[in-house]
């Protein structure tokens, strides 16, 4: 089939690829210039496993091509998926402007039918809005209104392991309001389904939009609720990894996402459970559980800063390493970074931060220009008083503990990943605390 993919961020440039990998061809468009002439120039923008290798191979076939042209990007496709971004407003919604605008141009553009899909992650009732913004376009500029079909198709990517999770689903979700569409987006993913076996939900707009938010709401959820079990395992001396463990036995539990820490970050959980939320209280639910969720995960940094409270007195004056600025091993995605946070409320309280991370520290650099940022960890290490984990790096995992005592100045760490081994944590020499592991607490 012919698909065009507008919007290649990460999310699009991945979806491209794949597409094009399962046998489609795909037109990828974006109106940044300088992102479309790294793509013809054989880069890929961003840190991603995987995917620089994929996309070479469908660029070289033929199968996947790239434009700044939407009329040239629009005039085979059946299907059109829109990857725009949705960032986050201050009110807690998301920005829904780019949407919007590819609603109005393609609009503008179309001279055909076609299948018009939301990729990006949005709120229920956004394709009604869509469908509504394309009929007034249309209407407006008497141009022929063709027939625009909107669906939505959410992804359930994580980053650092799209190109896997996408060729290799769970499930693939889509709803649609017209045959047609469905019978589109049927075809697109016959060759996934005929490779994976993967079961498919077919629905209505609404539905499939909701479906995604409440699974990244579900995750969160999850996470913020080990978390505050963590809390109280700290103080009542028990240990979180083995209360996961014996939850994640239950088979309607399930030993997933559940890993204590210092909380989830990225472009999707923090930003996900707001947009719910704000839907909710839009349409007359008052889902306050959502409000906790986030509630403890920003309160996890606190947890941290007070073991390290606890050892140092006061940080002011202190000098602290951050071992890890991007939101999770992986990726170079410094969004919503729990260590970047840490590291912004440390620098609040007075203490010289230093971060260490293998692949973001470029990021880092332009986030927190008045901080010393390294590529190496013991070298961010020699001289500080303590060290946080704040991503598990494979790098920190394996990291030759010994080495990193003789660096610091005090022996002091906490590990906010729980992904040190504290028995050899402790023969290296490290006073070390972790994330609701209470029975190991030294004082
Ligand atoms: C997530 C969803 O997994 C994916 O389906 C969706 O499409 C986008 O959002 P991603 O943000 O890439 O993907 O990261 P993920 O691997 O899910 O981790 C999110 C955050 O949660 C990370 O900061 C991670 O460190 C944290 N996390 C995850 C925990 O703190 N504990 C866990 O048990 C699992």
């Amino acid at each position: 089939m012919d698909v065009a993919v507008i919007g290649v961020g990460h999310v699009g440039l991945v979806t491209a690829a794949c597409l094009a990998d399962l046998g489609h061809r795909v037109v990828g468009l974006d109106d940044d210039a300088a992102k479309i002439e790294t793509l013809l120039t054989g880069g890929v923008p961003f840190h991603e496993p995987d995917l620089p290798q994929l996309v070479q191979e469908v660029t070289d076939s033929g199968a996947l091509r790239f434009t700044t042209d939407l009329g040239e990007a629009l005039a085979d496709a059946e299907v059109v998926f829109v990857c725009v971004g949705t960032p986050p407003l201050p009110g807690g919604g998301p920005d829904l402007r780019f949407v919007e605008r590819v609603g109005v141009e393609v609009a503008s553009k179309v001279d055909h039918e076609l299948v018009l899909v939301e990729k990006s992650t949005v709120p229920a009732n956004t394709g009604r809005r869509l469908t509504h913004v394309i009929r007034r376009e249309q209407q407006a500029r008497g141009t022929q209104v063709t027939n625009v079909h909107v669906a939505s198709n959410p992804e359930f990517l994580r980053e650092g392991a799209a190109v896997h999770d996408t060729l290799n689903p769970d499930r693939i979700v889509y709803g649609t309001s017209s045959d047609f569409a469905r019978d589109a987006l049927r075809r697109v993913y016959a060759p996934l389904v005929e490779r994976t076996g993967a079961p498919v939900v077919e629905t209505d707009v609404n539905t499939a939009e909701l479906i995604k938010h409440a699974s990244n709401a579900f995750l969160a959820t999850r996470i913020s609720f080990i978390n505050a079990v963590a809390n109280v395992c700290d103080r009542v001396g028990a240990d979180v990894e083995v209360v996961a463990q014996g939850m994640g036995m239950d088979a309607r539990i399930g030993p997933a996402f559940l890993s204590a820490g210092l909380g989830y970050g990225g472009s999707c959980f923090p930003k996900d459970v707001d947009a719910f939320l704000h839907l909710s209280r839009q349409v007359g639910y008052d889902f306050r559980l959502l409000e906790e969720v986030g509630r403890i995960n920003v309160g996890q940094r606190e947890v941290v800063l007070d073991k390290l409270r606890d050892e140092l007195w006061h940080l002011a004056g202190k000098t602290i390493t951050v071992f890890g600025g991007a939101f999770k091993p992986g990726t170079d995605d410094l969004r919503e970074s729990p260590g970047l946070h840490l590291a912004r409320a440390l620098i609040d309280e007075g203490a010289t931060v230093r971060v260490y991370d293998p692949v973001a520290s470029d990021g880092v650099r332009r986030e927190l220009p008045d901080v010393a940022v390294f590529t190496d960890p013991l070298e961010a290490s020699t001289g500080a008083h303590a060290v946080v984990v704040a991503t598990d790096w494979p790098e920190v995992v394996d990291l030759d503990l010994g080495k990193l005592v003789a660096a610091l100045d005090y022996p002091i760490l906490v590990d906010g990943r729980n992904c040190l081994d504290p028995e050899a944590a402790r023969a290296a020499g490290l006073r070390y605390h972790a994330i609701g592991r209470g029975h190991l607490e030294q004082h």
